[in-house]
């Protein structure tokens, strides 16, 4: 049976949200609207036409979960800051409200002894700077760099742990090239002209966390698949380690100095875009302290010649009888133990966290206890796949679990609940389920 121990005693053990997802206080406190609010406004574009407007209403209540936090004994929580709180039009002026919050919110952690991570872009983009094109826009890395600068010089003397970006993958593809998230664009252009200006973000933003904040911890994360052939067959072979490029290796190598794995993938080579920006390995290049990794599921991938310029899709694994959680995610925690040894496997990459895993299930309040026995199950699992390779000697530093608290989950809206806590929409009544119960005696020292 896994302990928390068995990690080491300075092992980080927190847990994951996001402004979007939780904040609520959407269009009051001077904030801007961000892509997500624009986007949710649209019709059919969230389940069940939910809305983040109100979401966990963290922003009123953050005191009370922070102390959450503390009760379920984790030491970290990794929060971000909503770019359009600070700057409502993405530059220029800025909304001291939303400036004073983030103190509140920083200093509420202090005070409570739990390590502040913040993430500076969780997907929501303010929607100011998506009129003029977004990711997709020269003109986003100046406005981005101009932001990070901002929350450095205002909380760089009392945080020290940064994540620059999110999932670069996560939102360049659902957002610019699939359409299913904010802002909804859609095709290859798109996705890779967002994906090249995200990629030189995340190097700047480094930087300028470099520059700006002494003794700083400097992350940015990534989402993580193992990518099973469907078969051995030479085909489909080549058919996943294309879409390993996409998915997996797009943003880490440019961040290590290794430009675009256009080797393995050719096609990469056919979209240098903007001032041959796609070769300057120099200027995409910056030595992150921390490599975070979010993994939910493997991918099987079999090649298919009608998907144009990846010939190559997704099937159902069905030699692998793998149960699965709520989102239809195929529970296997081996493929987590061999994408962390993947990412490990770059000689540039010091120190692995994990800044993100965990499952959504039917959660059923009943009689005032949520039993999420599934839950539990699934992060021993996965608990004791990153400890057998911790002990193979990879330097893993931390876990973080998704999420605090059912949340606003994208186009899934509120349906999905990820969460160690229940949350009641309506009343904003939270109850800690059996896995917070469960991750609470986990972490007892
Ligand atoms: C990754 C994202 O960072 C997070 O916002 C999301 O809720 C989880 N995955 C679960 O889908």
């Amino acid at each position: 049976m896994v302990k928390s121990i068995d990690f080491g005693a300075d092992f980080l053990w927190g847990v994951a949200a996001a402004a979007t997802q939780i904040e609520g206080a959407a269009n009051t406190y001077g904030k801007g609207a961000s892509i997500w609010d624009t986007f949710s406004a649209r019709s059919g574009k969230i389940k069940k036409g939910h809305k983040p407007d109100v979401a966990c209403d963290f922003y009123h209540r953050y005191k009370e979960d922070i102390a959450l936090v503390k009760l379920l004994g984790f030491k970290v929580f990794r929060f971000s800051i909503a770019w359009s709180r600070i700057l409502p039009t993405g530059r220029g002026d800025i909304n001291p409200e939303g400036i004073r919050f983030y103190h509140h919110v920083i200093d509420e952690c202090l005070k409570q002894g739990i390590v502040p991570y913040i993430t500076l872009y969780h997907w929501d983009l303010p929607q100011a700077l998506e009129d003029e094109g977004g990711w997709t826009s020269f003109s986003i890395n100046a406005a981005f760099n101009g932001f990070v600068s901002i929350c450095a010089l205002e909380y760089g003397d009392k945080v020290k742990n940064w994540i620059v970006l999110n999932e670069p993958f996560g939102f360049t593809s659902l957002g610019y090239m699939l359409g299913i998230h904010a802002p909804g664009k859609t095709g290859l252009s798109n996705f890779f002209s967002a994906a090249l200006h995200t990629a030189i973000a995340q190097a700047e933003g480094g930087k300028i966390l470099r520059a700006e904040i002494s003794k700083a911890n400097i992350g940015t994360t990534y989402s993580c698949s193992e990518v099973i052939p469907n078969t051995q067959s030479e085909q489909d072979v080549l058919a996943a380690k294309r879409i390993d490029c996409l998915i997996n290796r797009l943003f880490i190598e440019p961040a290590l100095g290794m430009g675009f794995p256009t080797a393995d993938w050719d096609v990469l080579e056919k979209f240098q875009i903007e001032y041959g920006t796609w070769r300057q390995t120099e200027r995409l290049k910056f030595d992150f302290d921390f490599i975070g990794l979010q993994n939910y599921f493997p991918l099987t991938v079999k090649y298919n010649a009608f998907i144009p310029v990846i010939q190559a899709w997704e099937v159902k694994a069905k030699s692998r009888k793998k149960p699965h959680t709520a989102m239809g995610w195929e529970i296997n925690a081996n493929s987590f133990y061999n994408i962390v040894k993947q990412f490990a496997s770059y000689p540039g990459v010091k120190n692995i966290m994990i800044t993100e895993n965990g499952a959504a299930y039917h959660d059923k309040l009943i009689n005032g206890k949520v039993e999420d026995e599934e839950r539990i199950a699934y992060f021993k699992l996965y608990l004791e796949a990153l400890l057998k390779a911790k002990k193979e000697g990879l330097n893993i530093t931390g876990y973080m679990a998704w999420t605090l608290m059912d949340n606003f989950e994208w186009a899934e809206g509120f349906n999905a609940r990820f969460g160690l806590i229940y949350n009641d929409f309506k009343t904003q009544h939270r109850t800690i389920k059996d896995s917070g119960y469960w991750w609470q005696k986990f972490l007892k020292p």
